[in-house]
């Protein structure tokens, strides 16, 4: 089959980052954030689009200076557990941090998602940007790079060997010869690592796709390092051709390097299309947009984000960017990038606020015609596997399926109708077969040497 686009929807209710101003558009309801009808609305959508996956974003620590989104949200299992009695086909992301969570019950809780919609799950492991979520949970610090993305490995290691717990055929259920399981296939995982022990078996079976879909968005090295070994679908950053471009090249060449399929690994960068009747109505649009937004105060609150939930407002605004990046290392490198930057070009803060929230047009502005051309542009040169969308209001995400994506599907480069109603199927990746099951048939495949002499 010819390859073709996959769309992610991410939602953000009263607004997210770069749309915390969305709150105030009369078409937006004040809760829509915590309105599960609003999550089931926009995914029934997506649905009618022949999108791959609803995916939900999450963090564990806020300020008030944290986005409308962020101060007031439901928890992802259960949000997306609620959407799942609700739609067939699309797929459903839960972000989760393997650095805030313990296996057991993580892997338990995805594979009950699984199971509640016949097969769609799917988990973006993330590590945790906020590096004070480390106060919620009864550390004094966020673990350092290393450490954080040495146990989402491990995390992920363990939580896919808990999903093998029972092989696929272990509950007979044979009500004459009295057996309910057969209990071969029912495995303890028995795991030491650096960072777990796990015995198992995890008290749930596989689901319809086997295991849930793994997904990672870490952009620095460990996270790019990570993401070859273990993710099945990426959500990267994506401001421009060039950046999603390294960016996809590099991780699909680590991937094969590690002996990976690379057409196994799904990568949707972020895209907030801004599509209108003419390109020229588009790009009107999209300069308001950001007018709309472009508060001052907003952005130096939310700056402090990246330095551990900092206040800037202790410092004079023309004075030099102050020195933090102690405060960086362990949070994420984007601070660290910013510091570096403001002390090469003698920024003072103000300066730098508003270096980081000028104007730079979005990619896939326009018509509906230049934003599929420009989709195809980057599916074609090797930039993306389709994208990971978001939009403000609904009229936005209903424009785009119903103008964009005929003229995709007219192109050959998107789906007429779902493949499959897992998720696993949708995005093209292989079915894995239970380890256990796998070692059995390779035992049985291999004529023991004493037998063939013997014969
Ligand atoms: C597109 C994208 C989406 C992300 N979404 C989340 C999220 O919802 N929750 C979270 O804690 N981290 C999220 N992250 C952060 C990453 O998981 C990671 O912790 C962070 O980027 C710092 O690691 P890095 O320096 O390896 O990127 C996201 C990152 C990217 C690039």
């Amino acid at each position: 089959m010819t390859r073709q686009l996959h769309f992610g929807l991410h939602p953000y209710g009263v607004g997210g980052p770069g749309s915390d101003g969305l709150w105030k558009d009369a078409r937006v309801a004040k809760n829509a954030s915590v309105d599960i009808d609003y999550y089931i609305d926009w995914a029934k959508l997506a649905e009618r689009g022949l999108f791959d996956a609803f995916f939900i974003v999450d963090s564990q620590f806020i300020t008030a200076d944290y986005p409308p989104h962020y101060l007031n949200r439901l928890e992802p299992i259960t949000l997306l557990s609620a959407v799942a009695t609700h739609t067939k086909n699309i797929g459903l992301v839960v972000t989760a941090s393997s650095t805030y969570n313990s296996p057991f019950n993580l892997a338990r809780r995805i594979s009950s998602l699984d199971h509640i919609s016949h097969g769609r799950a799917g988990w973006n492991v993330v590590t945790s940007f906020d590096s004070q979520v480390s106060k919620n949970f009864g550390l004094d610090e966020h673990l350092d790079y290393a450490t954080r993305y040495g146990r989402a490995q491990e995390f992920v290691e363990v939580a896919s060997g808990l999903w093998d717990s029972y092989e696929d055929d272990a509950f007979v259920a044979d009500v004459e010869a009295g057996v309910f399981l057969d209990r071969d296939k029912l495995h303890a995982l028995n795991h030491v690592g650096e960072h777990f022990k796990v015995a198992g078996p995890l008290n749930l079976a596989r689901s319809r796709q086997g295991q849930p879909v793994i997904f990672q968005s870490g952009v620095s090295e460990e996270g790019r390092t990570l993401a070859a070994r273990i993710a099945e679908g990426i959500f990267a950053p994506g401001q421009s051709f060039e950046s999603a471009r390294e960016h996809y090249q590099d991780v699909k060449a680590r991937a094969a390097a590690l002996g990976r399929n690379p057409g196994h690994i799904v990568i949707i960068p972020n895209g907030s299309p801004v599509v209108a009747a003419t390109d020229e109505a588009a790009r009107a649009r999209a300069r308001e947009i950001y007018e709309e937004d472009n508060d001052f105060d907003r952005k130096l609150g939310f700056l402090g984000r990246a330095f551990g939930a900092y206040d800037f407002r202790q410092h004079d605004l023309d004075a030099p960017f102050p020195d933090l990046t102690h405060l960086t290392e362990r949070g994420g490198r984007r601070g660290a990038d910013l510091v570096n930057r403001a002390r090469e070009n003698g920024w003072t803060l103000r300066q730098t606020v508003e270096v980081v929230s000028e104007y730079k047009s979005p990619p896939f502005v326009g018509s509906p015609a230049t934003v599929a051309d420009e989709i195809q542009r980057w599916f074609e040169g090797g930039a993306i596997d389709g994208l990971n969308l978001a939009f403000r209001v609904r009229d936005e995400l209903e424009y785009f399926i119903d103008a964009v994506v005929p003229i995709l599907q007219e192109r050959g480069l998107y789906r007429r109708a779902y493949e499959s109603d897992t998720l696993r199927g949708n995005l093209g990746l292989p079915f894995p077969v239970n380890r256990y099951t796998r070692q059995r048939e390779e035992a049985a495949a291999v004529v023991p040497a004493a037998d063939f002499v013997s014969a």
